[in-house]
């Protein structure tokens, strides 16, 4: 499929798509955010200045401007971009735009402390896009600066996705005999065994820091954890920050995060 159809399908998605509402729908989509951010937090340096591609409606990128540090945020889509500078005005250490992840050019190499790629390795189908985007990701980042790359791994995929959606045909057929997501689809998400992520990395300039189980079960059983006590739920929090970075805890999560350093 030629790129540009492919990048239309993914723009009218997310211009159908309240993206917006997504990361404080319920508690299951919330777990991703709350975690995320504390890896964030956890390897944020004072006065960092941060870039997130595929920033989507800003429910990151926002929070660490208002925080202080100096945030761009860039989407493919421009509807996201829209809700991003309306939500802004007032905010001066914040900045968005329009970008690819396959063309960053608009950025210096070495230019930010900390990238965030948080959303279009979800939709990128064969291994030149993918490398590429990591290429670009990790091209303007500092030399020891952090990057971290959002991904879908294929067990909750079909188990999460599949099952709760009702589309588990559609995504059987989507895959090869592996269970890989075959290379040219005209779908919209992509998933990755996790060996198959970390492998894109073997020829870069990086030092692995960790891999996370962002929202672990937690999606998968959305409407248990919905129903928790606020006790429970505190628990469960607990319990889920203590094991996100188990290697038993990541097929099942819906999101991961892989954690890198640009040497
Ligand atoms: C699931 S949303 C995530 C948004 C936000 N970063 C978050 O984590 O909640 C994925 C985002 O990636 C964006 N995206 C998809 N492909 C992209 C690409 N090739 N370049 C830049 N952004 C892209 C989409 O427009 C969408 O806003």
């Amino acid at each position: 499929m030629a790129i540009n159809k492919h990048k239309d399908i993914i723009i009218n998605k997310y211009t159908e798509y309240d993206e917006d509402a997504r990361l404080v729908r319920d508690r299951g989509h919330n777990i991703e955010y709350l975690t995320t951010m504390r890896y964030i937090q956890k390897f944020l340096k004072k006065g960092a200045k941060i870039l997130e591609i595929g920033a989507g409606t800003g429910r990151y990128s926002i929070a660490l401007a208002k925080m202080g540090y100096d945030v761009t945020a860039v989407d493919l889509v421009p509807k996201h971009v829209e809700i991003m500078k309306s939500k802004t005005q007032q905010i001066k250490n914040f900045k968005c735009a329009i970008a690819d992840v396959l063309d960053l050019s608009q950025f210096d190499d070495n230019s930010f402390d900390m990238v965030l790629n948080f959303g279009p390795m979800y939709h990128l189908f064969n291994q030149k896009d993918k490398k590429q985007a990591i290429r670009e990701t990790l091209r303007v980042a500092a030399t020891d600066g952090i990057c971290m790359f959002a991904y879908l791994p294929c067990a909750s995929f079909m188990t999460g996705y599949g099952l709760r959606q009702q589309c588990v045909s559609h995504l059987y057929s989507a895959m090869d005999k592996t269970g890989r997501v075959k290379d040219d689809p005209s779908e919209v998400f992509t998933c990755f065994y996790i060996e198959d992520f970390q492998k894109l990395f073997a020829k870069s300039n990086t030092e692995y820091i960790t891999n996370v189980a962002t929202d672990g079960i937690a999606y998968a059983m959305q409407e248990w954890v919905e129903e928790l006590s606020e006790e429970d739920y505190q628990a469960f929090l607990k319990w889920h920050f203590m094991t996100c970075e188990r290697l038993d805890q990541q097929g099942f999560s819906s999101h991961l995060l892989y954690i890198c350093r640009k040497k």
